[in-house]
């Protein structure tokens, strides 16, 4: 029962209350007809013999009380409910006469078992002057009373029986569209967990369910308003981040890169004239003024690539990409690397470069630094089923992640920047038993909803 729909069940239900009505139905109407069928061939086992005994009456006025028994037979009509057997002693003559043998209407056996009432027999001696010469016997026969009743029960069973079965057929169509709602709500929120936030039930004709849809309908709308506030936030967080660190990365780049290029000119010719003058001690000085300028130049290198990758905006994103891919494999050069970047990504607005550009960067780190892998494979292809979708994939073959293990500010930070830009990253085990990092990213501004 428990597995049974709710259709199903209320079917059930109504199916065993019709047939338990049913079969007392039947056990009241068989009972009635029992007793009914008794009375009624009491009754008429009566009348026979009274019928018997006035004909007999009558035809020894106008007779020959000797030829009173050959004439009884012909005289007699067919009483209901009874066969009378009329025995001539002397002749030895045996006239029966009785109801007409059962036709293909008559019921069946069992049938006529249960209703049948005892048989009973009234035998009436007739005697002409003193000596017995024959006998009447009357006995009941209750095979037309049980026929008529056999022919009312099959036309209250066929009635009962079809409507026994429209009611099932209607009550389980009005079930079945009364419930069609809640196949719509069902798939509504199935919809709306897998991230359809546009997903409405609409108009329910169903009073019972009306509110409860439309009250899905609200809470969907609500969703999505906080949905896609939440992601314009995201958007503008991530974007405001880099605005600032490229900023920064104009600052260093303008400011600390002229006045290093000048120290370091201004050091060479300190360095320069102080060798020509044999001043041997400002020449040290000068050494290591050009040794600790370098110093910083490296530094601030890598904080400008860090706060702004330097191939973006300069190559396009394949180009960049390749890039990243040698410094990468540069710093591990006794793994199995595979690199298999679409030469046709272009330019992209800067938004989009850097996550796809950040995301790479991001996990190729994650596989050197944590897996331990032999093998680790950079793709970036166009989804061959949405070309405007760009997919990233980095797959290692190391230990996977720790069970348990919580995101940190990497992970973190490709998932804040691949949502910003309604994108979606998935991290699970690679076929090799790694880590697989899977981003989607909208290229030339696709909606990730309206390009899936
Ligand atoms: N490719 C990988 N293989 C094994 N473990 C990984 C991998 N990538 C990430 N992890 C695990 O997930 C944790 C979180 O990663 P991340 O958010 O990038 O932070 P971080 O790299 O700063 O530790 C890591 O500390 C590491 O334990
Ligand atoms: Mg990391």
């Amino acid at each position: 029962m428990s597995r049974l729909s709710l259709a199903g069940r209320l079917l059930l239900v109504a199916a065993v209350i019709g047939a338990i009505d049913i079969v007392l139905c039947g056990i009241v109407l068989l009972g009635n007809a029992r007793t009914a069928t008794a009375v009624e061939v009491d009754a008429n086992l009566g009348l026979a013999r009274d019928y018997v005994i006035a004909t007999v009456g009558s035809l020894l006025r106008g007779n020959d009380p000797e030829d009173v028994l050959s004439i009884l037979p012909d005289t007699l009509y067919q009483p209901r409910h009874a066969r009378i057997t009329v025995i001539d002693a002397k002749t030895g003559m045996v006239h029966v006469a009785g109801p007409p043998s059962q036709d293909e209407e008559s019921a069946p056996d069992w049938f006529r078992q249960l209703l049948a009432p005892p048989e009973k027999t009234v035998i009436l001696p007739i005697r002409v002057a003193s000596d017995t010469s024959g006998k009447v016997i009357i006995s009941s026969d209750p095979n037309d009373e049980i026929n008529e009743v056999w022919e009312d029960v099959r036309t209250l069973a066929v009635f009962g029986g079809t409507a026994y079965a429209a009611t099932l057929l209607a009550l389980w169509l009005v079930v079945r569209r009364t419930l069609r709602p809640l196949a719509r709500m069902t798939e509504g929120v199935e919809r709306l967990g897998s991230g359809d936030y546009a997903t409405r039930i609409g108009a329910v004709d169903v009073p019972d369910l009306a509110l409860l849809a439309s009250q899905f309908d609200h809470l969907g709308a609500a969703l999505e308003r906080t949905i896609a506030e939440k992601d314009d936030l995201n958007r503008r967080a991530v974007s405001v981040a880099d605005e600032e660190r490229k900023a920064i990365a104009r600052e260093l780049h303008d400011e600390f890169g002229p006045c290093l290029f000048g120290l370091k000119v201004e050091a060479r010719s300190i360095l320069d004239s102080s060798v020509r003058d044999g001043k041997s001690g400002i020449a040290a000085s000068a050494q290591s003024i050009l040794a600790i300028t370098d110093q910083i130049q490296r530094t601030n290198q890598a904080l400008l690539s860090q706060l702004r990758p330097m191939e973006l905006g300069q190559l396009p994103l394949s180009g960049a990409l390749e890039d990243l891919a040698d410094t990468m494999s540069g710093l591990g050069p006794d793994i199995d690397w595979t690199i298999d970047i679409d030469p046709d990504f272009g330019s992209y607005d800067d938004t989009t470069e850097l996550t796809v550009y950040r995301v790479a960067q991001e996990a190729l780190t994650n596989a050197l630094r944590h897996s331990g892998a032999r093998r680790i494979e950079l793709v970036a292809r166009r989804d061959p089923r949405r070309p405007g979708v760009a997919q990233i994939i980095v797959s290692d073959d190391g230990r996977g992640l720790a069970a348990g293990s919580a995101p940190g500010n990497g992970i973190r930070g490709m998932r804040e920047r691949v949502a910003s830009i309604g994108g979606r990253l998935t991290i699970g085990p690679s076929a090799e038993g790694g880590v697989r990092v899977e981003a989607e990213v909208p290229l030339e501004g696709v909606a990730m909803q309206e390009a899936i």
